[in-house]
Formats: structure tokens, C-alpha cells, sequence
């Protein structure tokens, strides 16, 4: 079973709970939000107080992916503002079985992610102390960038690794993420599809998107 994941970068902002709402309505099985600082990525977003503005609206859960550097730092503030995931980046945590130790502690889902050039290798030491392992299919920053085709093996050796070694994880692949891509990352292992630009924008309604993102894994 393949959960959507809308990412709410691409939404409006000037109407987010509403947008929120519309994933969850349409279907969403879980909520992603973005959280870059301007350091590890280019761009500014969000921080635990919009997480918590949008717990007041919407049950799904809420996966916090930090583009962020330092989020050893910020770990308890999006616990308390209610998210169910915390997603840390491994190149921005120099003592990631601490980190991740930390987030477990929290209760939470434990999610690591991977930039484009990461190799899985640099993260075989902590296989399993995730629940989660997100790949990045774009370099992260920026909503509506192109998908990098060459991922789609790196996809494929992780379900590889994780299967031979009895792991039971989750494959979320984010990035690029559309019609066209989705029924390859599926194929590829991915059980966990984060989408941006593909559910938010002008060409459909988020029902009318995330049915076609469904509809395109058939
Ligand atoms: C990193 C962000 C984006 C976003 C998805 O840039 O994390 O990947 O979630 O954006 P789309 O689906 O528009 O590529």
C-alpha cells in the first residue's frame, strides 16, 4: 500500500490551513511540511508554529522534514507543535545516531533523508534505528523541480539492501514526484510518495490531483 504525502510547499500560503485540509479531505494519508532555514537549503519556510496552526485543522499526520542546519536543536519544538515524524537530513547531522536516538526518545516516527549525491552507504551503520528513509529526487530547496532520473536505481538498491536484510522500512521518495514518476518509484521501492507541485497548482484541484497520482499507480 503506497501512502500519499502531499508536501505543502507548494501550497498557498495565504489559505495553508484550508489547503491542508483540502490534502486531507481529498485523501492524504499523511502531511508533509517543509522546513528549510536558508542555511542547509537556499530558501525560508516554516517553523513548529505553523505545524502547530496546522494541527489545529487537519488529523493526518504531520511529517516535518528539516532542510534545516542543527535540528538537534528544534527536535522538541515540533514534537510539542504536534507532529507524528521528524525527518532529519544526514548531512546536517554530524552525530545522527544521536539525533535520531533523540527523535525516538520523542516517540515519534524516525525518518532520515538523503540528498541526490549521498550514497546509501553513509547511512548503512543506522538502518535500524529508523522507521523511515526518504530519498531526495531533486536537490532540496524549491518546490517544482525537475526529477533526477538517476535516483531511480538508487531507489531500487535501497529496497535491495533493506529486503536482504529482513528491514521492514519505509521508502519515501520526494522530489519531482507526478504522474509520469510515481508509477517508477513505485516500481522501485518506494512505498511513500511526497508530492508538492503535482497536488498544488493550477491545473486541477488537490482532489482532483492527488485521484490522478492514485489513479497513475494503478
Ligand atoms: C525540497 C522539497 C520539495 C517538496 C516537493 O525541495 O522537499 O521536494 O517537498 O516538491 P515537488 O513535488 O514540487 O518537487
Amino acid at each position: 500500500m503506497v501512502l500519499l504525502e502531499p508536501s505543502i510547499l507548494s501550497a498557498d500560503f495565504a489559505r495553508l490551513g484550508e489547503q491542508a485540509k483540502e490534502a486531507e479531505d481529498a485523501g492524504a494519508d499523511r502531511l508533509q511540511i517543509d522546513v528549510m532555514d536558508g542555511h542547509f537549503v537556499p530558501n525560508i519556510t516554516f517553523g513548529p508554529g505553523v505545524v502547530a496552526a496546522l494541527h489545529r485543522v487537519v488529523h493526518v499526520p504531520l511529517v516535518a522534514h528539516l532542510m534545516i542546519l542543527e535540528p538537534d536543536r528544534h527536535l522538541e519544538a515540533f514534537a510539542k507543535a504536534g507532529v507524528q515524524s521528524l525527518i532529519v537530513h544526514q548531512e546536517a547531522c554530524p552525530h545522527l545516531h544521536r539525533s535520531l536516538q533523540s527523535i525516538r526518545k520523542l516517540g515519534l516516527e524516525v525518518g532520515v533523508a538523503l540528498n541526490p549525491a549521498t550514497p546509501l552507504a553513509s547511512i548503512e551503520e543506522i538502518f535500524e534505528d529508523v522507521d523511515l528513509i526518504q530519498l531526495m529526487t531533486v536537490n532540496p530547496g524549491f518546490g517544482g523541480q525537475k526529477f533526477i532520473q538517476g535516483q531511480t536505481e538508487k531507489i531500487t538498491r535501497l529496497e535491495q539492501i533493506l529486503r536482504k536484510g529482513g528491514l521492514k522500512k519505509q521508502i519515501a521518495v520526494d522530489g519531482g514526484i507526478d504522474v509520469t514518476t510515481a508509477p517508477l518509484v513505485v516500481k522501485a521501492g518506494a512505498t511513500i510518495l511526497v508530492a508538492g507541485s503535482s497536488v498544488y497548482n493550477e491545473r486541477g484541484s488537490v482532489k482532483e490531483n492527488l485521484q490522478a497520482l492514485r489513479d497513475s499507480l494503478r
